[in-house]
């Protein structure tokens, strides 16, 4: 990968890392010292620039904030026993970003602009990378329509900002998760596939209801006829039934998980059995009624797998047994985990140390 040090970085001149409490991090709770920000405009990318972060002034006839071109990414970082840095998958991300982008009639981000800027930008930030157990430096792309005009339009103008902030782990006990079948998330030909902003303000209203019936979060159902599982809220969606990991294929209703990418990956050195296929709710409601679900979890970045306690399923809690250290989801993670702390074998190149 070619890197360039060309970016232009504006130091704050009062760091708010001594208001961090490392050991009480939560999620999304600090953000470090600076940004990068880069505009594009009259078809080309400007200079990106890396400046202390703060407010950004924008037009209320910013075009994002009516017709929704806004897509994201959410990578991390991590620091290694000897000291270096690792960003973890940041070209899959970077693919990913692109493919959001373009499903939006949003131009492409330049390798030099989100890889080098991460690479400058988590250097500048280096102090803010946590080494607790479980914890790491979240890093948050982000590209929105900063054309101002009024009228429905396709912008002419973005703005790419990438900021980052310690975080702990994300999930402090096994989910309860409930199978939602009145609303969709996203229909055959939407933008499901896409890491687009309007995908995530639709699904609140449902998750607000299931959380206000005691569930964590929602398990989403194909939008065609309900009957078979797509994802989860901010994680894809894997089952262990007769001992083989199963996961739904990815689809352009599905977003494409880098974690569930890797974790089949895994499956495949560790020789756990795995599917990618349909999985049907009468499927899992009769893998309930014989007992041959061991395991349902979610897979994603936040957490890299968020063991489910109970599926609340056409009316009915069922309840999966305790996870011991065994667990497929665990050997899959500890698996990972030590991939990109740097303790183990990086043998399908994932780790981007510097
Ligand atoms: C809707 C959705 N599905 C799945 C995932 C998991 O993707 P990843 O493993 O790349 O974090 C995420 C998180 O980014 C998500 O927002």
């Amino acid at each position: 990968m070619e890197l360039t040090d060309e970016i232009l970085v504006q130091k704050t001149t009062k760091s708010r890392l001594p208001e961090v409490d490392f050991n009480k991090l939560g999620f999304g709770t600090y953000v470090s010292d600076h940004m990068l920000i880069c505009n594009y405009s009259k078809g080309q990318w400007e200079a990106p620039r890396i400046i202390p972060f703060g407010d950004i002034t924008i037009s209320p006839t910013t075009l994002a904030l009516h017709y929704g071109q806004s897509v994201f990414e959410g990578l991390k970082a991590f620091k290694l026993d000897d000291g270096r840095i690792n960003l973890f998958r940041v070209q899959k991300h970077h693919e990913r970003m692109n493919r959001s982008l373009a499903r939006m009639c949003m131009p492409d981000i330049p390798e030099e602009i989100f890889v080098d800027g991460l690479r400058r930008l988590v250097e500048v930030d280096k102090d803010w990378i946590p080494t607790q157990p479980g914890s790491s430096l979240y890093i948050r792309p982000i590209m929105f329509a900063s054309e101002a005009k009024f009228g429905v339009k396709i912008s002419d103008d973005y703005t790419f900002i990438i900021f980052s902030g310690p975080v702990g782990p994300a999930f402090s006990q096994a989910l309860k998760v409930k199978v939602e079948t009145e609303y969709v998330r996203a229909p055959k030909g939407g933008t499901g596939s896409a890491k687009c902003a309007g995908n995530y303000g639709g699904a609140f209203y449902p998750t607000q209801k299931a959380k206000e019936a005691g569930y964590d979060q929602v398990l989403w159902t194909d939008a065609r006829e309900n009957k078979y599982i797509e994802e989860s809220g901010m994680m894809n969606a894997m089952f262990v039934i007769d001992g083989v990991l199963v996961t739904p294929p990815t689809s352009d209703s599905i977003l494409a998980g880098v974690t569930r990418d890797s974790l089949l990956t895994l499956a495949a050195d560790l020789g756990i059995p795995y599917e990618t296929r349909p999985v049907s709710l009468v499927e899992l409601e009769n893998a309930f009624r014989h007992n041959t679900i061991t395991e349902a979890f979610g897979a994603g970045t936040a957490a890299i797998v968020a063991p489910i306690a109970t599926i609340h399923l056409n009316g009915i809690d069922h309840h999966l047994p305790a996870y011991g250290d065994n667990a497929v989801c665990y050997q899959l993670k500890n698996k990972m985990e030590a991939i990109r702390k740097g303790q183990d074998d990086d043998k399908h190149a994932w780790n981007f140390l510097f």
